[in-house]
């Protein structure tokens, strides 16, 4: 099959699309990320994501999250603006909030959203409508990803490049199928969603592939076991909508976010071994590794 390429993502790959800083530079130069996250009890996703995304060089970080949950975002994210979305007072997003994000999404260079979101009310409808309605990337994950699983054709309605995280569960809930058979798979079935929805593809797991809607694949060699605890995966989102944010093109994104996120589990493990990594040590380490491979 001659038309089929596939890419090793190693030191090289990254070296070449690393977005420069340039001394003459401000906060704007380095792009503004909407992140939409947040539900009662899962704020600790939005943080991760949001912390990975400033420690991977984003320039600002706006938080949309639930209104009564703000304070917790506003404690532990001091870097961040927190956006208040209407919710139902128990912490949940309502469709209320539509209005509001329209003017917050006019405003930004990416949005990321899914990170503990929830799939509870109208979180679809929030979702499919920004999905329907943004004119800047998209960075989907997680809930985001569930809540499409249930309406996948409104892939078809985007304007916009979109990247999708799936772990193998959520892979295989966006193609009715189980993880298993996507696990026996990988590069046909990230390959062919890819193709067939017009979307990258972050196909997470040991060996994350990335999956480009022109059929090419990218393979990730970095990352080990100690990555497999929760958490990790918001970690990624913040860190591919960064790399976008700052200019990167957005499969270049996904490709700096997979390798140096799996580089931050390889460096950890070389002094605390793989037993107990904690995601927000991942968050700590993304300044080393970007600085190792500049
Ligand atoms: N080797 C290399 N990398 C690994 C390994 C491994 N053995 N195990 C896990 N990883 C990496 C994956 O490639 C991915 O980048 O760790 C990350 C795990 O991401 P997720 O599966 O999304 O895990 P998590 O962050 O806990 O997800 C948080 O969102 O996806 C939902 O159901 C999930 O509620 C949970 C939440
Ligand atoms: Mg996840």
């Amino acid at each position: 099959k001659f038309d089929i390429k596939n890419y090793i993502i190693d030191d090289e790959t990254v070296r070449k699309i690393i977005p420069k800083r340039y001394s003459d530079s401000n906060k704007g130069s380095y792009g503004k990320l909407l992140l939409l996250t947040g539900s009662r009890g899962m704020t600790g996703a939005g943080c991760l994501a949001g912390k990975a995304a400033l420690r991977s060089g984003l320039g600002l970080l706006y938080l949309g999250v639930p209104a009564s949950l703000t304070n917790v975002y506003d404690s532990i994210l001091i870097e961040s603006v927190t956006l208040p979305l209407e919710d139902d007072d128990t912490g949940y997003i309502t469709k209320g909030c539509i209005e509001s994000l329209k003017e917050y999404m006019a405003g930004v260079d990416v949005i990321a959203l899914g990170p503990g979101l929830s799939t509870k009310g109208d979180v679809g409808d929030v979702v499919f409508s920004i999905v329907e309605n943004s004119k800047v990337p998209l960075v989907i994950d997680a809930d985001g990803i569930n809540v499409i699983s249930k309406n996948i054709e409104v892939l078809k309605k985007s304007n916009v490049p979109v990247v999708l995280t799936p772990h193998p569960g959520e892979m295989a809930r966006l193609l009715g199928t189980s993880p298993e058979e996507v696990q026996k798979n990988r590069i046909n079935v990230a390959r062919d969603f890819s193709r067939k929805w017009n979307v990258i593809t972050v196909l997470k797991g040991s060996r994350t592939i990335v999956a480009l809607p022109d059929g090419s694949i990218y393979i990730n060699t970095t990352g080990n076991s100690g990555m497999a605890t929760g958490g990790t995966g918001d970690v990624l989102t913040g860190m591919i909508a960064s790399f976008i944010c700052q200019g990167a093109k957005v499969h270049e994104g996904a490709i700096l976010g997979v390798y140096f996120h799996g580089l931050c589990g390889d460096n950890i493990a070389k002094t605390k071994g793989e037993y107990g990594i904690i995601a927000g040590d991942l968050v700590e380490e993304i300044p080393y590794v970007i600085k190792s491979r500049l």
